[in-house]
């Protein structure tokens, strides 16, 4: 353990759930590592690869000890973990804080102490910690306060990774749990209605989220073009149908900006230009990562149609993030009076918009910046403070 505070910025890295469910292996899971560095996604700040739901046996073993399911797995996971950690990497996985996982595998109720220690002999450094098969009459507050203290326990460093889907009111004991990130939406799917309807559910709690415990807003589906492979999803028509790249963008650019962990759950082995190309956008992942780890507020003007919106979130050093989102179906003019944002007319400052996907420079403005946004777009601007 190196004492230091973990998850200063949100965390990053990769997920099998979203495109694989319970076809994972071995093999699968070292691919992904190499790809990430291939890829440069590494470099790009994506370090966590994480096996979710179904690595195990249906049973623990005479010790109480999970194991490693056998055809998946052959070797166990500590040599995967070493594989892992051999590119540069960190190795992330699974349990549940019910009886059994959500599909039906061990959970780690009443066995948190030996599940953590096990994770720490075989290298783990990252837990995702689902809801599923929590006995009635026991509080999700006090299980979750439990399984970080045996993380805080177990002699290494693990980020502690809440996935209970914003029941009983997560956000106002959170915190104080030792969760690094909480996940406080339902299950994303591939398809634009969910990206939306996740991002528009958590505009009232970007207060919630913060340095050391953020807002977890479910992985991204970025790149997955209708193509996942998850038998537990895809069994519902139009939950995986994929999204246009515009929707994609917006959805990156909606999670970087909410300050939400940056999960990919696409298949590396297949992606498209425009995927990577999108997840590797290095001055969106800035603004995401930013020191300060300052939640963004938002703004929605009388004066703008129902699902369209700016974000503004102050950056260390004195920028500002503003995005400027249509989310509704039809294309928007939208408007972002200064006034509202703490910049009247006679402060003798105006702003000055530079654009992270499409790198320009688009001029300083006073009093107001009106776009045009066709559906479903946005634009994410790093400004500036200028003399005018
Ligand atoms: C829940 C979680 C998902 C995934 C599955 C696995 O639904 O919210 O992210 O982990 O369980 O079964």
């Amino acid at each position: 353990m190196n004492n230091l505070p973990l998850a200063k910025t949100p965390p990053m890295g990769w997920n099998s759930w979203n495109s694989f469910g319970s076809n994972i292996s071995e093999e699968l899971i070292r691919n992904i590592a190499d790809k990430l560095v291939e890829l440069g996604l590494k470099d790009a700040g994506y370090e966590y690869v994480v096996i979710d739901d179904f690595w195990s046996e249906l049973e623990r073993d005479k010790q109480g000890r999970l194991v490693a399911d056998k055809k998946k797995f052959p070797a166990g996971i500590k040599p995967l973990a070493d594989y892992v950690h051999s590119k540069g990497l960190k190795f992330g996985i699974y349990s549940c804080a019910g009886t059994h996982t959500c599909d039906g595998y061990p959970g780690s109720f009443e066995h948190e102490y030996v599940d953590a220690a096990t994770f720490a002999e075989w290298g783990v450094d990252y837990l995702k910690y689902d809801y599923c098969y929590k006995p009635v009459h026991s509080v999700g507050e006090n299980l979750y306060k439990r399984m970080g203290m045996a993380l805080r326990s177990c002699g290494r460093d693990i980020v502690f990774s809440v996935c209970n889907w914003d029941c009983d009111d997560v956000w106002r004991w959170i915190r104080e749990s030792g969760a690094h990130l909480y996940r406080s939406t339902g299950d994303i799917q591939d398809n634009w209605q969910s990206i939306k309807s996740i991002a528009e559910s958590q505009l009232d709690r970007e207060c919630y989220g913060g340095t050391y415990c953020w807002n977890d807003m479910d992985m991204l589906v970025v790149g997955m073009n209708g193509k996942g492979d998850n038998d537990f999803v895809s069994n519902v028509a139009g939950r995986l149908a994929g999204c246009t790249d515009v929707q994609y963008k917006t959805h990156f650019a909606l999670w970087a900006m909410m300050n939400s962990p940056l999960i990919i759950g696409c298949d590396l082995r297949k992606i498209s230009a425009e995927a990577l190309n999108l997840l590797s956008n290095r001055e969106v992942i800035a603004i995401n990562q930013d020191p300060e780890g300052r939640g963004p507020y938002h703004i929605r003007h009388w004066c703008n149609p129902d699902h369209v919106f700016a974000l503004i979130k102050p950056l260390c050093g004195g920028d500002y993030a503003i995005g400027m989102f249509n989310l509704s179906d039809g294309a928007s003019e939208m408007s972002l009076q200064f006034f509202d944002i703490g910049l009247p007319y006679f402060s003798g400052y105006g702003l000055s918009f530079h654009e992270c996907f499409s790198g320009e420079d688009e001029g300083v403005f006073t009093e107001r910046r009106a776009i045009k946004l066709e559906p479903h777009d946005c634009r994410i601007y790093r400004c500036k403070l200028v003399r005018v």
